[in-house]
């Protein structure tokens, strides 16, 4: 049983234990969707005021829904398209304060407002996209751009298992 006790006021320090426990999750588990699958639960419930929280992974350039906590969600996006695909596209964090006001979006849930979108690259490649929702205007701040990237870089590779074994057959 995993039982993580993360509770802290300081966004710096959540993240901080958050990733020190994404990072204890997935250590030495090669099965990539067992990783986000368990990373997007993590999530969810360690940081408030979420509504979605989970993974597109970048399947023959496209992105294709990934392990997730939330609503049911649009399963494919392309690479350019809403959030995610910008994120996908130019590999830059998307931190978007007003959804509604974000070119393109696509809207899985109408109670979103704000969105955290983080690519992940592994050796190079484009594994997926790390996705945030909240139904809170401008939820996410520098703090969680930082502490998510963080995240992200930390388990990048855990996070790729499966795209690899996938393609090399
Ligand atoms: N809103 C996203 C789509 C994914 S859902 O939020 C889960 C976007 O515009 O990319």
């Amino acid at each position: 049983m995993y039982n993580f006790k993360i509770a802290t006021d300081d966004k710096a320090e959540l993240y901080r234990q958050v990733t020190e426990a994404a990072d204890a999750l997935t250590r030495g588990e090669p099965d990539a969707i067992a990783n986000m699958a368990n990373v997007a639960a993590l999530l969810f419930e360690s940081l408030p005021g979420l509504n979605w929280a989970g993974f597109y992974r970048n399947v023959g350039g496209e992105l294709v829904l990934g392990p997730f906590q939330g609503r049911a969600a649009c399963i494919r996006i392309p690479f350019g398209k809403g959030v995610c695909g910008a994120a996908a596209a130019t590999r830059e964090v998307q931190c978007v304060a007003d959804v509604h006001a974000f070119p393109g979006h696509i809207a899985c849930d109408s109670a979103s407002a704000s969105e955290l979108v983080v690519p992940i690259v592994h050796d190079g490649a484009l594994i997926g996209v790390l996705d945030l929702d909240s139904p809170a205007k401008a939820r996410f701040d520098d703090a969680d751009v930082i502490g998510c990237v963080e995240l992200v870089r930390r388990i990048a590779a855990r996070l790729a298992s499966v795209e690899k074994a996938a393609i090399e057959g």
